[in-house]
């Protein structure tokens, strides 16, 4: 999603800062991006199409400016062009906006002003914002932003210049934003990741809060006008851990740190006993658990939701968190609602968070960024210790996600005893890349096929789900997973030669069942690529065999999905594509 970069400092020349910041914003995701620098009450504005290189090449860095605002589009109203990338300013010139979010009443408004004869030039929801600060009667500029802000519905964290003031004005609902400051300047940004240069502390702007912020002073307002200080948070190792290393791409670089992700975790919860407060007292009444989160992070939730069944025997079920908040769910103070997210920013999830509070759940969440918004707001949060991670396709936190979940699952079996860890520390001593160089001859039969399909038993078809996705994400195959079981239920009419099946069975029970798929599959012609950590002895139907590490079965869905990131991303650099970067996708989607 976007990201909005304000910055103000007592040194001239303030663009070459400000786009170096931009560009740390970067994997989030975005189609085009803009600056607007404040010289002698006039503004500045430079955007372009595509990459910040583009950008660069129309700035020559000699500014003498001390203020200014830019942003990354990621387009949600209007297409990516030039018209239509932020900043944005009002007919007259006064204000200057960048803003990430969607103002849904964004029509209506536009009535409004052409009631009032101002014409907007761009297809978006954002242009309204300084439009509507210009026509706003209110004489002082923060009267002005509270009543703007007030008649906006939707989401947005905004960013405004005044032609007259080196001052930043913000506000947001729902859309992340933050703050930072030190003797000589001070930064808006869409994510602290930017502020580890230059700064020590930073304030996270909370929801529906505005404040105007110049080198000397910040002036902070919650939605009753009240003034409201700020709590600082110190700058962790997690702001600074994206370097790519020695790396050529952050995929890459993240799937490999997935083993000492685990270990990390491990010993963290070794460290800080984050289940305290997730004691008998806390389990008293609840009766159901329901887990909620999106794609990746919904694969955890579907995975989590069977660990807990199965080990803590406790009624468990995996919602999409845009769909749950949309199916009347049953939620009361029996229910514990569990929000899973790496980013702990997107927004049909914060919102589902939202909800369930206010229908009376508990909740906790299992969340990869400290300082997100559902980090914050949930009742208790699992950190899941994964670190920064950068690239759009998320791996090494969906193994984090799976090993909180499993600790999670047994302290739940066994509320009162503190010996999770224990169950968990041979996954210290595995091999999580054994047989891996062997994906790129698998990665050739997934070039060669027509037809891609996954699929597996419980676990094993969650683990399915997750292949596809992530083969679906950064190759753009077409692919197909489900459970072995439902295959002759309609799906098995696909099969032919021109198909490659991988079926994953990790469940020594389940091991004939899911062979007896891949007699069905062979009959119509398919090729079979069976993963597993299991001994097989009828290898009739199988065309490939890949094997990794053995480890118990109740922890193999921690391994088994690895050598499906490594697929897709080896088929992605086949294909020359961006494993980083994927079309169309953002790493943070805080829009609905
Ligand atoms: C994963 O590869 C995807 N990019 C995507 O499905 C992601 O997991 C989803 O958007 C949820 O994000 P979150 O974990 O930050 O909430
Ligand atoms: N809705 C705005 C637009 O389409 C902002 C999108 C964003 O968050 O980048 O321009």
């Amino acid at each position: 999603m976007c990201g909005i970069i304000g910055y103000l400092s007592r040194t001239k020349g303030v663009s070459k800062k400000i786009i170096h910041n931009l560009k740390k914003l970067e994997y989030r995701g975005y189609d085009s991006s803009g600056i607007c620098l404040l010289k002698n009450n006039k503004f500045l504005v430079k955007k372009s199409v595509g990459e910040i290189a583009n950008l660069e090449q129309k700035l020559n860095y000699d500014d003498d400016c001390v203020c200014g605002i830019a942003h990354t589009r990621w387009a949600t109203h209007g297409k990516v062009n030039l018209k239509n990338t932020h900043p944005h300013l009002c007919p007259n010139k006064t204000w200057a906006v960048v803003h990430n979010g969607i103002i849904e009443n964004y029509l209506e408004l536009t009535k409004l002003l052409q009631d009032k004869n101002i014409k907007l030039k761009s297809d978006t929801d954002t242009e309204i914002i300084p439009a509507l600060m210009e026509i706003c009667e209110e004489k002082n500029n923060m009267d002005k932003l509270k009543y703007v802000t007030g008649l906006l519905s939707g989401s947005f964290a905004i960013c405004l210049l005044n032609k007259n003031e080196n001052a930043l004005y913000v506000a947001r609902r729902h859309s992340p934003l933050y703050i930072a400051k030190n003797q000589d300047s001070c930064m808006v940004s869409s994510d602290p990741v930017t502020f580890g240069e230059d700064y020590t502390t930073y304030f996270p702007l909370p929801d529906d809060c505005f404040a105007r912020v110049d080198l000397d002073t910040m002036l902070v307002y919650n939605k009753n006008f009240e003034k409201i200080t700020l709590a600082p948070c110190e700058i962790g190792s997690f702001e600074k851990s994206a370097e790519l290393g020695k790396y050529s791409y952050y995929a890459e670089k993240e799937i490999s740190e997935i083993p000492k992700v685990v270990e990390q975790i491990l010993l963290n919860y070794k460290t800080v006993d984050h289940f305290k407060k997730l004691n008998k007292q806390f389990f008293k009444n609840i009766k159901k658990i329901k887990l909620i989160g999106c794609g990746t992070a919904y694969h955890a939730c579907l995975m989590g939701e069977k660990f807990i069944q199965k080990d803590a025997r406790i009624e468990a079920q995996a919602y999409i968190a845009s769909e749950f908040r949309y199916s009347h769910p049953l939620i009361s103070n029996d229910t514990l609602c569990i929000f899973v997210s790496q980013s702990g920013e997107t927004a049909d999830t914060l919102l589902s968070l939202e909800l369930a509070k206010k229908m009376g759940a508990k909740t906790l969440a299992l969340v990869n960024v400290p300082y997100s918004s559902i980090a914050r707001s949930a009742d208790i949060t699992l950190p899941l210790c994964a670190g920064m991670e950068v690239a759009v396709m998320s791996t090494k936190a969906y193994n984090a996600m799976l090993t909180v979940l499993k600790m999670l699952s047994l302290h739940l079996r066994q509320l009162n005893k503190n010996n999770v860890d224990e169950d968990l520390k041979v996954l210290n001593n595995v091999d999580y890349f054994k047989n891996i160089d062997k994906i790129d001859e698998i990665s050739d039969l997934v070039l060669k096929s027509e037809k891609v399909f996954f699929i597996g038993r419980v676990e094993d078809y969650v683990t399915s789900l997750e292949a596809g996705l992530k083969l679906k994400e950064i190759t753009y195959i077409n692919c197909v997973s489900l459970p072995s079981g439902e295959l002759k239920h309609g799906t098995l009419s696909l099969v032919d030669n021109k198909s490659l099946v991988f079926v994953i069975a990790t469940d020594e029970n389940l091991l004939s069942k899911n062979l007896a798929s891949a007699s069905e599959i062979k009959a119509r012609g398919g090729k079979i690529v069976l993963v597993t950590n299991l001994d097989v002895k009828r290898q009739e139907e199988i065309d490939y065999l890949y094997k990794f590490d053995k480890i118990s079965s109740s922890l193999s869905s921690i391994l088994s999905v690895i050598p499906f990131q490594v697929l897709a991303y080896k088929t992605c650099i086949k294909l020359g594509y961006s494993p980083d970067k994927p079309r169309n996708l953002a790493k943070s989607v805080t829009v609905e």
